[in-house]
Formats: structure tokens, C-alpha cells, sequence
């Protein structure tokens, strides 16, 4: 078993570190009113289909990384060898993000989905083998500056490769709609994958030149 992985084994053992580390990735735990850590088993069920959805070893850009904890999952849920880069608006996750990820630091950068086309000048590769962007809630695709964004991101994608598109909503109804619109837009959804714990969480699947 290679050293990374036994670390990580070690890692999901200390349930309040892995609390801490679950809560920067913007997920929290309500308990009968109460605040509690959440669980790595929980967050597992909600994620790990994520890991189904890479086919292939490369590069894979987290589009709002947070503290870059879903990277460090998915690099330990997968066989496929994978090189993280990660994007998020937010200063402090970002660093939280470069301290998960010491030796690849400069792979984390603080800016925003919408400066992806300067991916370069934040010394990004212009593009990569898989990209995933957890698509917020009340984000709709009716909206043509929306279906932009992923364009943009489908840009960056090299051929062969995926753009992930993860919908967290609990409702598989408005997750499903804002598939729709983005057929209804032109994008070819190669295919939707449905999370076997939680009803309403979706990964829609894009290949470059599906647009
Ligand atoms: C729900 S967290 C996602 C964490 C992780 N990627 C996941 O799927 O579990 C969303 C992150 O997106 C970031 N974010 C919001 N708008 C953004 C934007 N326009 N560009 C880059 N990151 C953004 C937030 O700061 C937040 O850290």
C-alpha cells in the first residue's frame, strides 16, 4: 500500500481532525439543535461517488476547493493517480488548502471560477484531465451567463478528459431540472450518476466538444 494511503488511513482515524477538516469543506452537523463534528462515514456516503466518476490518472482542478479536503478523498477513494489543483474565492480556505497539500502549495489559488480563461497567469495549466465544480444550489442554467461558465470550463478540459458537474441540492427534482436546462442549452450530458445513499445528489458528466 503506498505511504500516502496508509497516512490517510491513519488520518480518517482521529474523528475530531477529521471533523475539522470535513466542516472547511463548507459541510456542517446539526444535532438535535446542537452543533456536532460530522462524521467521516457520513461525508463518504455524500462524496465517494465522486471517485466513480474519474476515469482516468491526470490532473483534476477543484472548481471552490475549500480547504481541499474533497481532493485528498478523492486521490485515496480512486486507483487513478491524480495530480490536485484547486480554485476557491475564499483567502482562507485556500490556505487551508496549501497546508493539506504542502508539496503541490502553488497548485492552490485564491480566485474566482469567473477568471478561469487567466488559468495560466495564476500558474495554472491551461487545461486538465478532469475538472469538478460542486454547482451551488441556486444556480440555474436558464441563465445564459450560468451556461457560460461552463463552457468556459469545458474549455479547459483536454480531450479524452471530464468536466464533473456535482449537484448537492437534497431535491433530485431541481437537480434534475438544471440538467435539463443545460441540455436545453446545447451541452451533451455524456451521463448523470446518482449517489446510492442520498436521493437527490447527481454528477452530470461532460466531454470537451459536447457543447
Ligand atoms: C460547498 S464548497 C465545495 C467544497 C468541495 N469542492 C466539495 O464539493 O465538497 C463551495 C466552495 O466554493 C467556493 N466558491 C464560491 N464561489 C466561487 C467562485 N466563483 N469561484 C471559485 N470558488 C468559489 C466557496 O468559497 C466554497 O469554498
Amino acid at each position: 500500500m503506498p505511504r500516502s494511503r496508509l497516512r490517510f488511513d491513519e488520518l480518517i482515524k482521529d474523528r475530531e481532525r477529521i471533523g475539522m477538516l470535513i466542516e472547511g469543506s463548507c459541510v456542517s452537523n446539526i444535532r438535535n439543535g446542537y452543533k456536532v463534528l460530522p462524521e467521516y462515514q457520513e461525508w463518504k456516503k455524500h462524496r465517494e461517488f465522486i471517485a466513480t466518476a474519474i476515469h482516468k490518472s491526470g490532473t483534476i482542478l477543484d472548481i471552490g476547493c475549500a480547504n481541499g479536503f474533497l481532493l485528498l478523498c478523492l486521490q485515496n477513494w480512486t486507483d487513478k493517480k491524480l495530480v490536485p489543483y484547486g480554485i476557491d474565492t475564499n483567502y482562507s480556505a485556500v490556505s487551508d488548502a496549501r497546508r493539506l497539500f504542502p508539496r503541490q502549495r502553488r497548485n492552490f489559488v485564491n480566485m474566482s471560477m469567473a477568471e478561469l480563461a487567466k488559468s495560466r497567469e495564476y500558474g495554472l495549466p491551461s487545461k486538465l484531465d478532469i475538472i469538478y465544480w460542486a454547482v451551488g444550489d441556486n444556480l440555474q442554467f436558464s441563465i445564459k451567463e450560468n451556461r457560460k461558465l461552463v463552457s468556459e470550463c469545458l474549455k479547459r478540459v483536454k480531450n479524452g478528459g471530464r468536466l464533473i458537474l456535482g449537484f448537492y441540492d437534497p431535491s433530485r427534482r431541481k437537480n434534475l431540472r438544471r440538467i435539463s436546462q443545460l441540455r436545453g442549452g446545447g451541452f451533451k450530458i455524456q451521463k448523470v450518476i446518482k449517489n446510492r445513499y442520498h436521493h437527490g445528489l447527481l454528477l452530470a458528466i461532460l466531454e470537451p466538444g459536447a457543447a
